[in-house]
């Protein structure tokens, strides 16, 4: 009797489930957009999708207007009630060189995207309208060879900034003077060929995530960065070490991405202590040497990735600062001991540890202590024989032994 009743249940949840996904697939049916009543409008080549009875999201794709073409002013309607309100608006893969003054002037746009043009200018009064609606904006994938800051003065409300895959090649020192962006949390420049970042250039900006990876950056100025950022993106840069002094402040800093620098060796730096748990990624630099106590800016570390390096030796000193650490990649390097000191401190810690393709010919001494490794990866060394008593420390919490 039990089970039938659970059928029915199953069987109902189950018809449920298809009505719920026809009406979002009929939803989802994009239709041409009729919000323009001018015969000749250019908009009924896009798309429409609505969201409410008398909004929507418009679409157009590979148009080759150079700008974008008017929008019908809605205010000027009967009763004074827009008829229609975009709230999202992508002109996307198309031929836009420029953003006209007062091109999204009376509409609600929170959503804007005009990526994948060639966008080269942006009218100071681009945005008009739109400074206390519009939350997301992306200009990926045009040619501006700045950051059109003034444009973006008064965005109060602006988020999301995508500026990937443009030509900026310089951030000037007060690119952001004048700017009111008092949300803007979200920053993405990559693929830039940004190479120098200046005093005070992102330090007003209340940014939680900045990322700059695949510039050109050799070095960052003390007090360029906003001391707000938690995640900050340099991978594929050419940063030839830690830019400590200009993290010097940044106190919630939780993950840094130094991966595919040009770091030869590490050296600490006394002057500046993390004290937040991060995530270190130093992969495919060219470190070769860790000095002694060569992390010892850091405390707590959630991993830590020295992968594709050169490394051949580790100072039995080298987490000395660190109290806890749970990943730590060492993976495609030149090891062939680890001292037996060397993980003393984050014996406690160290879940995973990731050894591959270095030249352990027996199983490293420093592996002695570590109490609650779940992982090793000692995959491709030249291991000949597995001292049986080194395994016996870790055995109890080991669930992963990669040979
Ligand atoms: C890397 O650093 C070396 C000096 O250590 C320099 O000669 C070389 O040009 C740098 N490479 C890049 C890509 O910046
Ligand atoms: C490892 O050593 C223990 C004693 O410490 C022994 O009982 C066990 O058989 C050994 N295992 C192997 C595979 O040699």
């Amino acid at each position: 009797m039990a089970t039938i009743t659970t059928n029915n249940v199953i069987n109902s949840l189950r018809l449920l489930l298809v009505l719920t996904l026809l009406s979002l697939i009929r939803l989802a049916a994009p239709r041409s957009c009729t919000f323009d009543p001018d015969p000749t409008s250019k908009w009924k080549f896009c798309e429409c999708q609505p969201v409410t009875a008398d909004s929507g999201q418009v679409f157009c794709r590979r148009q080759a207007w150079i700008t974008v073409p008017p929008l019908p002013q809605w205010e000027l309607l009967a009763h004074n009630r827009p008829t229609y309100s975009i709230v999202s608006l992508s002109i996307v893969d198309g031929g836009l060189v420029f953003l006209n003054q007062d091109a999204f002037k009376g509409q609600n746009i929170q959503l804007l995207d005009v990526s994948h043009n060639h966008i080269e200018t942006v009218n100071v009064n681009a945005f008009r309208g739109l400074e206390s609606k519009i939350y997301q904006l992306s200009l990926n994938r045009n040619s501006l060879s700045s950051i059109p800051s003034r444009s973006l003065t008064y965005l109060y409300q602006l988020q999301y900034l995508y500026l990937q895959q443009n030509r900026i090649a310089e951030v000037q020192p007060d690119t952001f003077d004048e700017t009111q962006l008092k949300n803007l949390q979200f920053l993405y420049l990559d693929h830039n060929m940004i190479f120098y970042l200046p005093k005070r250039s992102f330090f007003r900006l209340p940014l939680q995530v900045l990322t700059l990876g695949n510039n050109r950056i050799f070095d960052i100025d003390k007090q360029a960065l906003p001391i707000s950022l938690w995640f900050l993106d340099l991978k594929n840069n050419a940063l030839n070490q830690i830019p400590y002094l200009a993290l010097k402040d940044l106190k919630q800093l939780a993950t840094l991405d130094l991966e595919g620098n040009n770091i030869t060796t590490l050296v600490p730096e006394p002057e500046v202590v993390f004290e937040t748990e991060i995530s270190l990624l130093l992969g495919s630099n060219r470190i070769e040497n860790l000095e002694e106590n060569a992390f010892g800016s850091f405390r707590k570390i959630k991993a830590l990735d020295l992968s594709y390096n050169r490394i051949g030796k580790m100072p039995d000193d080298c987490f000395e600062s660190i109290s806890h650490m749970k990943v730590l990649d060492l993976s495609y390097n030149y090891l062939a001991n680890i001292p037996k000191r060397t993980f003393q401190n984050v014996a406690k810690s160290l879940q995973r540890l990731i050894l591959e393709e270095n030249d352990f010919h027996v199983l490293p001494s420093g592996l002695a202590h570590l109490r609650v490794l779940e992982h090793l990866n000692l995959k491709s060394n030249k291991l000949n024989k597995l001292d049986n008593s080194t395994f016996e420390h870790f055995k109890p919490a080991l669930t992963e032994l990669l040979l």
